[in-house]
């Protein structure tokens, strides 16, 4: 049987790590370049070694739980140099409609919603409580975190960030590693750079 290998353990990580034991993962470890990262912590499996230095070995399969689309990049690459392969992980308490394709690496966290006709790309993380509706296409490394709402017909590129409690009306693109600040509602297409408010401005 394949054992998960969790990369990141700071908070996602913790938090993924739960995710992934409840829908039954063998979790081998994480991989972390701090050593004590779970120091204070208890009832976690072990960190293994630094995403770095660690020899992937046949029965691993790896995830990525980190916020930061740049640092999910990084380390998905790393990983896939070394041959790692990549699974996602959905609550068993999201609501998946028809037609949504989910890639690889992807974890769709606990009462979120992906309503129908979806297309989502790798590493993406649907954080708690949020949802994404019709016809959106989601690109790869993109972190959608807690309590977001895009509605429907949206496009997010690749690398967006999009903070906790944010919110796309319909029709809206955001362009490459746009970063939507907490609380935002955006009303009109992003191409770059970071956007805030209601309605959000570049700022
Ligand atoms: C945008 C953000 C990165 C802060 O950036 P920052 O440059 O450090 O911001 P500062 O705290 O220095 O504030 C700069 C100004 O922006 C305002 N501001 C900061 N965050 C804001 C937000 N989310 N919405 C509106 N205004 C905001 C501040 O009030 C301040 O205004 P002022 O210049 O009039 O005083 C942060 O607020 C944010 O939204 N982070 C997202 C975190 C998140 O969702 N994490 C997910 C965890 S799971």
């Amino acid at each position: 049987m394949k054992k998960l290998v969790i990369i990141g353990a700071r908070a996602m990580g913790r938090e993924v790590c739960t995710y992934a034991q409840n829908i039954g993962f063998d979790v081998k470890g994480f991989l972390d370049d701090n050593t004590d990262a779970l120091e204070e912590f208890n009832g976690y499996p072990p960190i293994l070694d630094s995403a770095e230095n660690y020899e992937v070995k046949d029965n691993d399969v790896f995830i990525v739980a980190l916020g930061d689309p740049k640092f999910k990049r990084y380390y998905a690459e790393l990983i896939m140099k070394k041959g790692g392969e990549f699974t996602s992980i959905v609550h068993p308490t999201a609501f998946v409609g028809r037609n949504v394709k989910l890639g690889l690496g992807c974890v769709v966290c606990p009462n979120t919603t992906l309503t129908s006709n979806i297309a989502i790309g790798n590493h993406v993380i649907v954080n708690v409580n949020s949802s994404i509706s019709h016809d959106c296409n989601i690109g790869d490394y993109v972190t959608v975190s807690p309590g977001c709402h895009v509605a429907g017909h949206c496009s997010i590129a690749d690398g967006v960030f999009l903070g906790v409690h944010s919110a796309l009306i319909p029709d809206v693109t955001i362009g490459n590693s746009v970063f939507v600040a907490a609380g935002a509602v955006v009303v009109e297409s992003v191409a770059s750079g970071r956007v805030m408010g209601v309605p959000a401005k570049s700022k």
